[in-house]
């Protein structure tokens, strides 16, 4: 199918699955597929490192907003996440960084730097980006935008499953309860919070697999740019 060059923006609550769909649609589609929400887990894995952070959620911004300057967090490979030289990809996915993402997330000079990284990244169009204020704010003029969500145990079931088939041994209701919180202050934020653009198509795929979401952004797309087209390429996915 071909699909002209637009942005696709993908936002929605944690572990909606944003991440696997854009993936996939980048496949399909041959776009470039950029993970917002690792460029804050690459912030707060640096500031978990440098001993930034107490507890989870004292941040020491005299130290933090100055480093982000300098800061080179990217993708390579792909879209693994690097800091300078150093591979992190696996580092960034832990309960830890998890836990204190959010809060980082909500520090204006972080967004600021964020959004700043993906507005380089995003210029060559042609790209699917997934993220919380992706529609709203990074790209407000995406030609697409999808809002995923799911139901709370499905998200959380599918987050535990993923940190088991990694070796991890979570326990279910941490794992539920740190979903839930990241939601809310992601929601509550003063600064690009988290919610629905008003142009968005929402996407609730608790009871959907994988090949019906892509089946469904297929049809949705075929629909908005007035694509007709016979001669499909189908990724079929595992699940
Ligand atoms: O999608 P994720 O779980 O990897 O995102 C990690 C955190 O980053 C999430 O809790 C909120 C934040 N985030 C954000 O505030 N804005 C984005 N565009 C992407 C992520």
């Amino acid at each position: 199918m071909n699909v002209p060059d637009i942005i696709i923006a993908i936002d929605g609550y944690s572990s909606t699955g944003k991440s696997t769909f854009a993936k996939l649609i980048s496949q399909a589609f041959g776009f470039l597929y950029l993970d917002s929400g690792a460029l804050y887990r690459g912030v707060t894995f640096f500031a978990l490192e440098n001993g930034m952070i107490e507890g989870t959620d004292r941040i020491d911004l005299g130290r933090l907003i100055p480093a982000l300057e300098t800061l080179d967090i990217h993708f390579e490979e792909g879209s693994k996440t690097f800091l300078g030289k150093r591979c992190i990809e696996d580092r960034i996915r832990t309960l830890e960084v998890s836990s204190s993402v959010s809060p980082i997330a909500a520090v204006p000079e972080v967004r600021a730097y964020v959004d700043r990284r993906l507005r380089e990244f995003g210029e060559r169009g042609r790209i699917v980006m997934d993220g919380r204020d992706i529609g709203t704010t990074v790209f407000p003029n995406a030609q697409l935008k999808i809002f995923m969500v799911a139901d709370d145990q499905v998200r959380a079931q599918r987050r535990y499953d993923e940190m088991v088939a990694k070796g991890e041994t979570p326990d279910f209701q941490e794992v539920l309860d740190n979903l839930k919180e990241r939601d809310r202050i992601d929601s509550t934020r003063e600064v690009s919070p988290l919610r629905q653009a008003e142009d968005a198509f929402v996407l609730d795929n608790s009871d959907m697999t994988l090949h019906e979401e892509v089946v469904w952004i297929r049809g949705l797309i075929q629909g908005r740019f007035d694509i007709r087209e016979t001669r499909w390429l189908w990724v079929w996915p595992l699940r």
